[in-house]
């Protein structure tokens, strides 16, 4: 890959986006809920995946991170994850925290830690992604951005 990938918002309808994270079994049931963003990455104008933020007051869920299959292994989803943690920044997140039950060991190599729900806050826990959509056993992981 090439630097920087190239990052445009879209809309929750988005059906590539939709698709893309059926694919990859990710919820999709309340991507149209309020105080959600998602975007598309692109590099030299071709697609390479997706990834998506909930805003919060002082904090964001990433969410709906996923690389199209061919793209895979080449450092995308490393850059995206970068790009969507300097977006939440921009909008004001101290922490990010995110919820997975299958990439724990990616994340962490990012810098993201495990942290016991108990100490997540509020608006966190009440996520739908937190509260219903993700299974009780998906680790919840947090990486301070800022402060
Ligand atoms: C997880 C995902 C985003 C990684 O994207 P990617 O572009 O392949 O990742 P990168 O190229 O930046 O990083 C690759 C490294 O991460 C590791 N990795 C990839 N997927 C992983 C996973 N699910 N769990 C643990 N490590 C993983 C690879 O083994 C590789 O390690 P290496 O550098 O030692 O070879 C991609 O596999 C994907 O879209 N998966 C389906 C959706 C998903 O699980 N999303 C995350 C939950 S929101």
């Amino acid at each position: 890959m090439s630097g920087e990938l190239d990052q445009q918002p879209i809309s929750s309808a988005d059906e590539d986006l939709r698709a893309a994270l059926q694919a990859a079994r990710l919820p999709t049931d309340d991507l149209s809920e309020d105080g959600r963003s998602f975007f598309r990455f692109t590099d030299r104008n071709a697609t390479v995946g997706y990834g998506g933020l909930e805003h919060y007051r002082d904090c964001a869920l990433l969410r709906s991170l996923v690389v199209l299959p061919q793209h895979r292994g080449q450092g995308y989803g490393a850059a995206i994850t970068g790009q969507l943690l300097a977006e939440a920044t921009c909008r004001g997140a101290q922490t990010v925290y995110l919820l997975t039950d299958s990439a724990t060991s990616f994340f962490e190599r990012l810098g993201f830690a495990k942290v016991d729900r108990a100490t997540a806050p509020a608006a966190i826990l009440q996520t739908r992604q937190a509260a219903s959509l993700c299974p009780a056993s998906a680790a919840l992981l947090a990486k301070r951005v800022q402060g």
